[in-house]
């Protein structure tokens, strides 16, 4: 029996040593210790034993029935420990990798002028409003002076919804001087950025989308001198110090009088080139003082209150402003250009 218990512990512990897995460990234990193991199976031989040799023999089976425990433990740890260390190797983060870089976007050329225009407003103490671009014809001609009959009304130049010509697309910012005069209390400060809508084909520099910008100032004493110098200012300080500007006569319905402004071309400082098509300026806005009839329509005394607006072209003003060529390129949005900015 001590030789059979002696074998029991040599054959247990060196299979212990080489089980690879928990599967292996556990029919180890079932086959030494369990109920119908190996063990058990001398244990249950002791009642033949003599009085005088059962405690001796008693005492050695209990060390080895310890000794397997024993080994079966330190063998049941040493596989969960190598199941961890292979689990931590296996998610390892090797935090020296360069990250992944992240695509920034850009701000698109034109939403940069117009944030530039909005603060050099805002600074000057406009209110920025927003308006629709589904417009009544009434707003986007009648109330500005241009009566039935008015080239810009025609359906070869306007997006119409109706036959009665009621209702359109915005040709222009316009509307909001009307929608401003009904809403607000005197005076006003205005610009009104948005799209417009016109039947023009595409090239270098049209779009029958676009944008404007209007602005417009209602208040006591307002002359055409406030309107240029509020304009010299937006140059200058668009384009830089000293940015060149000139004002020439126009003719539009709901100013009276009218002009156009241009700046000196930022390519050629005015000697002629192809940017501004040998003429040496670039056209920037139309402008000019309110009609009174404009304001006497909106309820408005023009004995009592004068004032001036403008319209710019957004697209026009950045192609300067980013010396931008093709107005086809603001549209595109391929961003080998857009991220140029
Ligand atoms: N609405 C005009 C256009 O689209 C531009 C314009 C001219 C706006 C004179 C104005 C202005 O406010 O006073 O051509």
């Amino acid at each position: 029996m001590k030789e059979q218990l002696a074998k029991i512990r040599a054959e247990a512990l060196s299979a212990l040593e080489n089980a690879r897995d928990s599967a292996a460990l556990d029919e180890l234990r079932v086959k030494y210790l369990g109920k119908k193991g190996e063990l058990t199976a001398v244990l249950k031989q002791m009642g033949k034993l003599s009085a005088e040799e059962r405690p001796a023999m008693g005492q050695l089976a209990n060390e080895v029935r310890a000794a397997v425990e024993g080994a079966l433990e330190t063998a049941t740890q040493k596989l969960e420990e190598a199941a961890l260390s292979a689990k931590l190797k296996a998610e390892t983060v090797d935090v020296t990798i360069p990250g992944r870089p992240i695509r920034l976007g850009r701000r698109h050329p034109m939403n940069a002028a117009l944030e530039e225009i909005k603060e050099i407003f805002i600074g000057m103490g406009f209110t920025v409003l927003d308006g629709p671009e589904i417009e009544l014809a009434e707003l986007n001609f009648d109330r500005l002076n241009a009566e039935e009959g008015h080239p810009s009304r025609d359906w070869s130049d306007t997006f119409y919804f109706d036959e009665d010509s009621r209702v359109m697309l915005r040709s222009q910012t316009s509307p909001m001087q009307v929608r401003a005069m009904d809403t607000m209390e005197l005076p006003i400060r205005i610009i009104a950025p948005g799209r417009v809508y016109r039947k023009d084909e595409v090239d270098a520099t049209h779009s029958p989308m676009f944008h404007q910008v209007e602005g417009m100032v209602i208040d006591k004493n307002v002359t055409m001198a406030d309107l240029k110098g509020t304009l010299n200012l937006l140059a200058e300080q668009l384009f830089g110090a000293g940015t060149v500007t000139r004002f020439r006569p126009h003719h539009f319905p709901f100013t009276e009088p009218s002009c156009e402004m241009d700046v000196q071309c930022h390519k050629c400082g005015g000697a002629g080139c192809p940017t501004c098509k040998g003429e040496g300026w670039i056209e920037l806005l139309g402008a000019g003082m309110i009609h009174p009839h404009v304001l006497e329509m909106a309820g408005i005394d023009p004995d009592k209150w004068s004032g001036w607006a403008f319209g710019m072209g957004l697209e026009r003003t950045a192609m300067r402003r980013f010396k931008i060529a093709d107005l086809r390129l603001i549209f595109e949005n391929d961003v080998r250009f857009l991220e140029q900015f």
